[in-house]
């Protein structure tokens, strides 16, 4: 929710919701767990991960009391942080769903003490159970680091319940000049400008238009496949578990969908509001290219593909 000027504060027993999204205002990245003990293989996303301490290296994380994975990493001697790559959001998902199918066509080679390192990480810690705290609905897991590895990939990053990716900060937290930035400056303080700038006038868009971020990627996956689940969509809109049954609840209690059977639908007024949005946003990058020719706009389209094509080419080799 937008906090304008008056920021959502409150009692966190009273308002479990506004507290756990006044905590995703703290960013981390998003790691899974893994571990293997008596024949039982266990995983789980997490982002309670942080490190402890240098020497000795420690890392701490802590696990809902509830979760079906307790008893296998409590009692496991050993355990793997995997730090999710930007690209594994699908991997984050999988794990972060109950049930037996969360290593299904998952790649994982074996580690010191035989647990699963997952492939594609950006960097793995094999640890040892080094100590367990009581700490309220979870308790806290302190490991011992035997081992890391670190990957050139770029991380994935979980803010205010959702995925995001790093870039760095436009022009080092300083705004370009308000004359304009010079057509001379690095391709790459260019594109972080613009990027910053494009984001920064849609979402004020889409708060003035009453939605959240997250609440924006729900009505556009219910509109893009209506009649699924909050099940099945979850998967498909890329925000958290809880956010996204956060942002359904806030959708219907708005009238912008509606429930039918066991799916779910957009209604009039929740399809006028998006397209509404949509075509806003169309009319921002409009006036944005106010000044330059449809050829220009054409070629500055053709050069951007190119350029992220060639990008994307360097990256992977
Ligand atoms: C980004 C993200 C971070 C999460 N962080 C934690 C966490 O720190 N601790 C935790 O217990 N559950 C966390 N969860 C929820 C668990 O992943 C999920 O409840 C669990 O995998 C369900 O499987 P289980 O049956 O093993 O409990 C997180 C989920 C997501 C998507």
């Amino acid at each position: 929710m937008d906090s304008g000027s008056n920021p959502p504060s409150g009692d966190p027993v009273a308002d479990i919701r506004g507290f756990r999204e006044c905590l995703g205002q703290y960013v981390t990245g998003v790691t899974v767990m893994t571990a293997e003990h008596e024949g039982a293989l266990v995983g789980m996303t997490v982002n309670s991960f942080a490190s402890l301490s240098l020497d000795p290296p420690l890392i701490l994380w802590s696990i809902r009391k509830n979760s079906t994975s307790l008893d296998t990493f409590r009692a496991a001697p050993n355990f793997v942080v995997n730090v999710l790559a930007s690209d594994q959001i699908a991997v984050s998902q999988q794990f972060a769903v109950s049930g037996d199918v969360k290593f299904d066509g998952i790649v994982y080679e074996r580690g010191i003490h035989g647990q699963p390192l997952l492939a594609g990480s950006a960097a793995t810690l094999e640890c040892s159970l080094e100590a367990e705290h009581d700490g309220g609905d979870h308790y806290l897991l302190v490991g011992r680091v035997n081992r890391f590895r670190r990957h050139d990939r770029q991380p994935l990053v979980f803010k205010q319940g959702r995925y995001a990716a790093t870039i760095e900060h436009p022009s080092g937290g300083n705004k370009l000049g308000d004359n304009g930035a010079s057509p001379n400056l690095p391709w790459a303080v260019l594109f972080r400008q613009a990027y910053a700038d494009l984001n920064e006038a849609i979402d004020a868009m889409r708060s003035s238009a009453g939605l959240t971020f997250n609440q924006g990627r729900l009505l556009s996956a219910i509109l893009e496949h209506p009649g699924l689940s909050a099940e099945a969509l979850v998967p498909l809109s890329l925000v958290e578990y809880a956010a996204a049954q956060d942002a359904i609840s806030a959708l219907c209690a708005k009238g912008f969908i509606a429930r039918s059977g066991t799916g779910l639908k957009i209604t009039a007024s929740g399809a006028e509001t998006l397209n509404g949005l949509l075509r806003k946003v169309a009319a921002i990058e409009d006036s944005l290219l106010e000044g330059c020719s449809k050829e220009e706009v054409l070629v500055a389209r053709r050069v951007l593909a190119k350029l992220i094509r060639s990008a994307e080419h360097q990256v992977a080799n």
